[in-house]
């Protein structure tokens, strides 16, 4: 008999739901909290792991518990939010998406689960992975924007950074792929609301970070608390079962959201927690987090239909074998110390480094970077001098006072200036008070920062927002600040794109700094000064105006296309359709020009990958690296395909003058779409291949390649 067979047959019911059962311990909560003593519940065997609680001498304490006093030896495991750094606060993933880059989402995720592995957490509730294409959702922030290609490559490399293989034991964090679909298509950007959206759309667009989670091994799926036309998620069993565990075939664990098992009953799909714990379990959801519904529920469930019995023996073996895989039946308390990251400084370095990789530089008239130091700067805005909002809304186990700030990183960059600050307004409310006196401070200065922008609660978790325009007073602060007449710099903090067109016509340069965690103000200095030069690009459209979203660059074509000459096309009447920044948008401290576009063959069986060949040259004065973006359509198809469709990007450094190729290869699922009956296919027909710096269609190159059947 294995391990599993012996446990399942020594344990009652209520020990397996033990097991099914997440519990929070009260450290941090963003639900209904817990009347549990802790303890007791794990001495009878009610719990079977435990969110919101770290550190390895209180985690060992219930371990010890559990395993010394527990009605078996099972040992607990530690969930908690580990979205973007444990201890030392990486940017929000929505930052880090702009870098476009692999390698550094994996690392910066495999440094999160080095520390957060020695603070005795086994799973993190992340990636996120919900596309948004609607910024009034404030949860946009924890995610990978708008692109479900770009999306689907982040997911597999959180995956696998946070997750490690069996050779870091020790460290492995078990990722959780969040939240499960659809979450980011809530009706008018609005918190928790119901989302109705076509299953094209879901295959197309907000499936696909999920599958490539599934792929990459993701140990955990989240179910979203939303419903999709009418079936909660946490019910949703098609969508859990049919097609993530049967067809797609993954085999670990799906732990519902915070409360939301129980919350099926304001839903309007059932009557009881009873009802509400029979259906999540038949659609699939193995650990109730918070809810109580299994530990209510299931008992009298189980009274009505005696043949969830097998349901629930299943779902327990599950979990014990997420524990053994976990290896905590071996290793119930994870051993400090680690490989890889094991230098606290050289985690502040890559957080110092993805920072400065996730800003985006979206204008600039030339002032960046500084030539000289200015003899003043003035440092002004609610944001100057704020260490916590710099985290962003996850930073669970914050350690805010070691967060560098905007003015602490500008003074240390700029040694030899004399470095003044005025907060001027607070981020919110009306209180104008202390305009007049930052305006007398820009009037001695050479150089004004301006430091604009959202507090970190205000995007994140029930955090929508039905305007995208700086909170309070802070755009009067900015008006009175720019009548100075001084050079300002605007450095705008935020968990998404703020509509704030004045900004882009008065400032001498816009910096997007998103929350760029515990190193921000020394990477914003970095860019400043050209110690580093900026590199990120908008991983989502960045609007005009609110009225603009939901807002992509993979649109349609409409049968009547935007003609300004001709009223009754597709267009606004005081907007233009495009955004203020396209997907992709951002700029270097050198200019790229693209020449010789070239495709590896014209005709191309269906089945094969094609080589895509662009030559790149640095035409300005400093050093550069440029991401490469390639873009499809497909011309004519059985179903009407995006007129720009993202595919793959690289990356080239290049030297002043120098002209280098750079090289895709797109493979041959690159031009799947989902046909008619919902099926991925590749059809014949003529395909343009779109390469450029983003997601405008004048500035990309242009080829042809046609697929031809075999
Ligand atoms: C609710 C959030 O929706 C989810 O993302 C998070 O993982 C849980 N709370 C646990 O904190």
């Amino acid at each position: 008999m294995t391990r599993i067979d012996s446990l399942l047959t020594a344990m009652t019911l209520e020990e397996k739901i033990g097991q099914l059962t997440m519990i929070a311990a009260n450290a941090a909560t963003t639900g209904p909290t817990s009347q549990h003593d802790l303890p007791a519940a794990i001495r009878a065997g009610r719990v079977g792991s435990v969110l919101n609680l770290w550190g390895s001498k209180e985690t060992s304490e219930l371990q010890r518990i559990a395993l010394s006093e527990g009605p078996h030896p099972i040992p607990l495991f530690f969930g908690l939010d580990v979205l973007h750094g444990f201890k030392t606060i990486f940017p929000i993933p929505l930052a880090e998406a702009a870098a476009f880059e692999d390698e550094l989402w994996e690392k910066t995720a495999r440094a999160a689960a080095v520390e957060a592995a020695e603070a005795g957490i086994h799973l993190t509730f992340a990636p996120m992975l919900d596309i948004c294409r609607d910024p009034r959702w404030g949860r946009i922030a924890e995610g990978p924007g708008e692109d479900p290609v770009l999306g689907a490559r982040f997911a597999g490399a959180k995956v696998r950074g946070f997750q490690g293989t069996n050779q870091l034991r020790g460290s492995r964090l078990f990722a959780t792929a969040k939240h499960f679909v659809a979450y980011g298509a809530a009706q008018a950007g609005r918190e928790y609301a119901s989302v109705d959206i076509s299953e094209r759309t879901l295959h197309e667009v907000y499936l696909p970070p999920f599958r490539a989670a599934v792929r990459a091994g993701v140990a955990a799926i989240m179910p979203a608390f939303n419903d999709i036309a009418g079936v909660p998620m946490s019910a949703n069993r098609t969508l859990l079962r049919e097609l993530v565990r049967e067809k797609w075939g993954f085999e670990g664990v799906f732990i519902s959201d915070y409360n939301a098992i129980a919350e099926l009953i304001k839903h309007g799909v059932a009557r009881d927690l009873a009802e509400a714990a029979a259906l999540a379990l038949k659609a699939g959801i193995d650990i109730d987090m918070m809810g109580g519904a299994y530990e209510r529920g299931l008992p009298v469930a189980l009274a009505r239909e005696p043949a969830l019995i097998g349901e629930i023996d299943a779902a327990v073996r599950r979990v014990l074998k997420l524990k053994e895989e976990l290896g905590l039946f071996a290793t119930p308390i994870r051993p400090s110390g680690s490989t890889a990251f094991a230098a606290p400084a050289a985690r502040r370095a890559l957080a110092r480094e993805a920072a400065s990789r996730s800003i985006v530089l979206l204008s600039n008239r030339g002032v960046l970077p500084l030539k000289s130091a200015p003899r003043r700067v003035a440092v002004i805005g609610p944001l100057a001098a704020e260490r916590h909002e710099m985290l962003g809304p996850w930073a669970m186990t914050e350690w805010a006072d070691d967060t560098i700030n905007i003015l602490d990183g500008i003074k240390a960059a700029l040694l030899a200036s004399d470095v003044v600050s005025a907060n001027g307004v607070s981020i919110d409310g009306n209180d104008d008070s202390g305009i007049a006196a930052a305006v007398q401070l820009a009037n001695t200065a050479d150089l004004i920062v301006l430091c604009l922008g959202e507090a970190a609660s205000m995007s994140g978790e029930a955090a929508s927002r039905s305007q995208l325009d700086l909170p309070g007073r802070q755009e009067m602060l900015a008006r009175a600040v720019f009548d100075a007449g001084k050079p300002v710099v605007a450095v705008l903090s935020s968990g998404r794109p703020l509509t704030v067109p004045w900004l882009f016509d008065r400032a001498e340069a816009v910096l997007s700094t998103w929350f760029l965690g515990s190193e921000a103000g020394h990477a914003i200095a970095d860019i400043l000064t050209g110690a580093r030069s900026p590199t990120g690009k908008l991983p989502i459209s960045w609007p005009h105006s609110v009225g603009q979203v939901p807002i992509f660059h993979a649109q349609r074509a409409s049968g009547r296309p935007a003609n300004p000459s001709d009223k009754f096309t597709s267009k606004y009447l005081d907007v233009p359709n495009e955004p203020q920044f396209a997907f992709g948008h951002g700029l270097t401290y050198t200019q790229f020009s693209y020449s010789n576009l070239r495709v590896g063959r014209e005709e191309l069986p269906i089945g094969d990958p094609l080589d895509v060949t662009v030559d790149v040259t640095n035409t300005g004065a400093r050093p550069g690296e440029e991401t490469v973006l390639l873009f499809i359509h497909d011309v004519v198809a059985s179903v009407a395909q995006p007129v720009l469709a993202f595919r793959a990007s690289a990356k080239i450094a290049l030297a002043p003058g120098e002209t280098r190729p750079v090289s895709l290869t797109l493979p041959a699922d690159a031009f799947a779409l989902v046909g008619r009956d919902l099926n991925s296919v590749i059809e014949p027909g003529e395909m343009e291949i779109l390469v450029g710096p983003r997601a405008e269609r004048q500035e990309l190159l242009q080829a042809k390649v046609r697929l031809i059947a075999r």
